[in-house]
């Protein structure tokens, strides 16, 4: 960590200096540093998801990551509070892991489409439908939902999960693109649940219950969703050589027509590992220009704005406002904790 904030802006500049104009870097590295005073005077560990805006991502995070990665640092931290840099999901999950921490997030706006996307209700409807078949929750949902889980995946271990059980049939909830993306890899029939207009009450589903299927949900990714085969095509012809990354929220068609598929932290290694002219990668914005400022060689495309809502609601400005005030704790109701961290913990067993 970095004490002195001339430091600080000597390690930003190169980083950022293309998003920021100088005197709103200074400005910025003097927050950072703040916070990185109070941190340590607070015992407090900051985790920050690899969709952090360039600022924030390179000045003040102890760990920075994917879902999968900032859970597993949270279930070992020995400090007092956890600053969570991300959407409201993943605080939640720091919370599971660390109920008698201080669990914190910047701003209470940060969600997220496909959390919002299922209820307890809604999963509760499927079980009814469905009795016996084990439910599979994609990390990005509320703690409630996650209760009503048999186990949770993350984009980085969704089909080891999937195969952990060796169930003919599984539920899987609530991205339906991943459902897909992931029936592909583990070889099962998608059953797309016909919903009642109303789709918190029971669902009506027409079909023979065949051998190794996904019965899935309709939730998506409002950013991955806007990812199109057309601009593929595009991005080879114009760029030769070009290799393209895809994260699985998107839809099925683009994972098909990409060169690799991964989770955000894995389409990170593959550019760090691999040798290419170009890397566009299709997913949230700030990762790409967090990449480039890593790695100055490398030559990944900036042609897409697709930043999420949510992430981008985490500032280094509330991120001190959450420090200093306290603001805004995490609280899950302790029955819903203690189911919710049954379904994280056995995910996280899998490996
Ligand atoms: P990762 O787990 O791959 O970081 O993805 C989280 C997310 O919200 C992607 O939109
Ligand atoms: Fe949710 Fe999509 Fe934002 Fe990830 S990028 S937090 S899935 S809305």
């Amino acid at each position: 960590m970095i004490d002195n904030i001339d430091k600080l802006i000597e390690k930003l500049r190169p980083r950022i200096s293309c998003t920021i104009t100088d005197t709103e870097l200074m400005a910025q590295a003097k927050i950072a540093h703040e916070i990185n005073k109070l941190k340590r005077e607070k015992k407090a560990v900051i985790l920050a998801h690899n969709y952090m805006a360039p600022v924030l991502f390179s000045s003040i995070p102890d760990f920075v990551g994917d879902s999968l990665e900032l859970s597993r640092k949270a279930a070992t931290t020995d400090k007092d509070i956890i600053i969570f840099c991300g959407v409201k999901f993943m605080a939640e999950t720091a919370k599971l892991l660390n109920p008698n921490k201080l669990v914190l997030l910047p701003s209470l706006d940060a969600g997220c489409s496909l959390a919002e996307s299922i209820t307890a209700d809604n999963v509760r409807s499927l079980k009814k439908q469905f009795p016996g078949v084990p439910v599979v929750t994609y990390i990005n949902t509320y703690a409630d939902v996650k209760a009503e889980s048999d186990i949770c995946c993350t984009s980085g271990n969704a089909a080891a999960v999937v195969e952990s059980l060796h169930a003919d049939t599984i539920i899987f909830i609530p991205d339906e693109y991943m459902a897909k993306n992931i029936a592909r890899v583990t070889h099962k029939h998608v059953i797309v649940p016909m919903l009642n207009d109303n789709e918190t009450v029971s669902l009506e589903v027409d079909y023979e219950k065949p051998k190794d299927s996904m019965i899935i949900w309709n939730g998506k990714c409002e950013v991955h969703e806007k990812f199109y085969v057309d601009e593929i095509n595009h991005a080879r012809r114009k760029y030769p050589g070009v290799v393209i990354l895809a994260h699985p929220e998107c839809s099925p068609e683009i994972t098909e027509a990409v060169d690799f598929v991964g989770g955000t932290t894995s389409m990170i290694n593959y550019v760090e590992k691999h040798q290419a002219s170009y890397y566009l990668l299709l997913t949230e914005c700030a990762m790409a220009e967090n990449i480039a400022a890593l790695h100055p060689d490398k030559n990944i495309l900036r042609i897409y704005s697709n930043r999420c809502p949510h992430m981008d609601r985490i500032s280094l400005e509330n991120t001190l406002f959450s420090l200093q005030k306290h603001r805004y704790q995490i609280e899950i109701h302790p029955e819903i904790q203690e189911r919710a961290r049954r379904a994280i913990t056995k995910m996280l067993a899998v490996g």
